[in-house]
């Protein structure tokens, strides 16, 4: 694990970007696993404006997202499936087809889950994929206890989940209260990962996960163990590190 100290939110956005920006001009068919949130924002705006001066061509890339809530519409504000649209895919030029984010109406959501670690799976497998990190040291829906061997799944939201994620909502009570998620054991199968944080809020969650034992109780712990994870994060999150 290489951690990157950056100047600010938007030096970690050009960052991540230029990663996802030489993937897709070394491999045209590259596959992007995708995050949504508000950490990974500035680099979605990079990779579009990357596109839109003519430096990337993303017409053959292929793209998982790791989650969804579950019970969510693509076209309701807050699913992930309208974030990315929103946020990245309509300012590129991927095909729809190319892109994959979870079903939020999946009537079976155990075929659901199996479908789409299967379909990674037949793309090749992730060959980049971007992280945000909870406040709880979760990846994806991946909370704290979480089972490393896991793919995936349908898991319950924890409160702190829930709390930190109520300000996209109108009240606590319209949060789901579950998601389909990537598991750990997906995440880990990506070649390569580039996990972001920003502000202090983050500092412990980043610490347990760079410095702490490899714990589930630190769901994100488990990257000390991948062989190329870059972390990238602004002064703020970096504060507890002791190195
Ligand atoms: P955030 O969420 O980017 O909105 O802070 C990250 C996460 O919960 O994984």
């Amino acid at each position: 694990m290489v951690v990157r100290i950056c100047k600010d939110t938007q030096a970690m956005g050009k960052a991540a970007a230029a990663l996802f920006v030489a993937l897709a001009t070394e491999k045209p068919n590259a596959v992007f696993g995708l995050a949504t949130g508000s950490t990974p924002v500035p680099t979605y705006s990079e990779m579009a404006a990357a596109y839109q001066a003519g430096a990337v061509d993303y017409s053959g890339i292929t793209t998982f997202n790791l989650d969804e809530y579950v019970g969510l519409a693509p076209d309701h504000p807050q699913s992930y499936r309208y974030f990315m649209e929103t946020n990245l895919f309509k300012h590129i030029n991927i095909p729809t087809e190319n892109t994959h984010v979870l079903s939020g109406l999946a009537t079976d959501p155990e075929a659901e889950c199996a479908a789409y670690e299967a379909m990674i799976d037949a793309a090749g497998g992730i060959d980049l994929q971007i992280l945000g990190i909870g406040n709880n040291g979760h990846i994806a829906f991946n909370e704290p206890a979480a089972d490393f061997a896991a793919v995936t799944h349908t898991v319950q939201l924890t409160e702190s989940t829930i709390e930190a994620n109520k300000r996209f909502f109108d009240s606590v009570d319209d949060v789901p209260r579950s998601a389909y998620t990537m598991g750990i054991g997906s995440i880990m199968k990506a070649k390569k990962i580039v996990l972001l944080a920003n502000g202090a809020a983050k500092a412990d969650a980043i610490k347990a996960m760079v410095e702490g034992p490899v714990t589930p109780e630190c769901p994100a712990s488990i990257l000390q163990f991948h062989p190329d994870c870059v972390v990238l994060v602004d002064e703020a999150a970096a504060s507890k590190l002791s190195k």
